[in-house]
Formats: structure tokens, sequence, C-alpha cells
């Protein structure tokens, strides 16, 4: 079965956005596909520091448990990827994750090349647009695929529950996952 595997970016387990990551998931898995969250809360992401020791371990040899999402990555048909916004821009563990993701890729095998996704970006107030771009860098540079939607993929709130409040942010994000698994599916 075709997989997506979902970072959820947040430290906070149920936050904002845990929430928008599950509505993802569930409109995924009803589109036939499955599904596999991989939250960073309860997790210290180390930044890549540059050992190149990828190129001949084929995963990163920093021992926090990032090793274990590249390998289902590996497996995976698409990735998507949710951050809050900290200070306008993506939560730093989000960014040092998704760069040492591409640079293990880059050293390998290209694994992340085709794969179908994007980013997603929770915010009380601003910052949203300039953090999905902030990410976008990661997708297009690895030759990844990323479907559209009415909107830009961002949803508002503050506090944990907050951002069902917007109508039409969920909606937007519901139609993002909805074309994430229709893509995977032409493709195949
Ligand atoms: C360190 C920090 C920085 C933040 N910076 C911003 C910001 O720049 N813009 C904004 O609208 N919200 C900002 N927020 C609010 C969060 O983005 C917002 O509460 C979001 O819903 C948190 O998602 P979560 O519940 O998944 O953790 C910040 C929160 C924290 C903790």
């Amino acid at each position: 079965m075709k997989k997506v595997v979902i970072l959820c970016g947040s430290p906070r387990p149920k936050g904002n956005t845990a929430q928008v990551v599950e509505e993802c998931a569930r409109v995924i898995r009803d589109q036939g596909l499955e599904t596999e969250i991989y939250p960073l809360a309860g997790k210290k992401i180390e930044s890549c520091t540059a050992c190149y020791r990828c190129r001949e371990e084929g995963n990163c040899v920093l021992e926090d448990g990032l090793d274990d999402l590249i390998d289902r990555l590996r497996e995976a048909d698409g990735f998507i990827v949710a951050s809050p916004v900290y200070f306008g821009t993506a939560r730093g563990d989000v960014m040092a994750a998704l760069q040492r993701i591409g640079m293990v890729s880059m050293a390998t095998d290209g694994f992340l090349s085709w794969k179908v996704g994007g980013p997603i970006a929770i915010a009380r107030r601003g910052g949203h647009t300039a953090t999905i771009q902030e990410m976008l860098m990661f997708f297009f540079i690895n030759e990844m695929i990323v479907p559209g939607s009415t909107y830009w993929n961002m949803v508002f709130g503050r506090d944990p529950g907050e951002v069902w409040n917007d109508e039409e942010g969920i909606r937007t994000i519901r139609l993002f996952a909805e074309n994430v698994a229709r893509l995977i599916a032409r493709l195949s």
C-alpha cells in the first residue's frame, strides 16, 4: 500500500500542529493510502554537523533517532512536514531535521526524488508564508513534487484547538492532503 509520512514539528504533543496533522492523515487514509505520523515532541533534534559520514554509512550517524525517520521515508511515497511558526520562521528542530534528511538523500541514492508532499505552517497571527517558503527550499532542491490547494497551506491558531476556528485553513489543508493522495495514485 502507498504510504505518506507526516512530520509533526511541534514540541506540544496535542497542540495545533498535531491536530492539523491528524486531520491531514485522516483525509489521506480516506483516499486509501497508509499514513505514519512522526512527532518531534519529546525529541531533541541536532543540527547537521557536516561530518559527511552519511556518504559511507548510508544514514545519519547522530544518535537522536532521526535515522529511524529516514529509514521510514525511504519506503514512503509521500512526505508532509507541518511546523509551528516561531518568530516568523519554522521551528528550529524542523529545519534541522529537514537539512539532515536532505543531506542523507543527496549523499546516498536520492531517495527523496519524486516523493509527493509539501509544507504546512501553523501560527497565531503571522509568518506563515515565510515559513512555507523556507520549508519549500527542502522540497524543491530534492526533486520532490508539491501539489497545490486553493490557498497556501497555513492555519491560524494559538492555544491548542484554536485551529478548528479557522474554517478556511482547515479546508485548505484537507484539499492539499487529498491532492497529495490523488497525485501519488496517478504517479503509480
Ligand atoms: C517561541 C515561539 C515563537 C512564536 N512565534 C510566532 C510567530 O512568529 N508568529 C505567530 O503567529 N505565532 C507565533 N507563535 C505562536 C505559535 O505559532 C502558535 O501558538 C501555534 O499554534 C503553536 O503550534 P502548536 O500548538 O502546534 O505548538 C510562537 C510561539 C512560540 C512558542
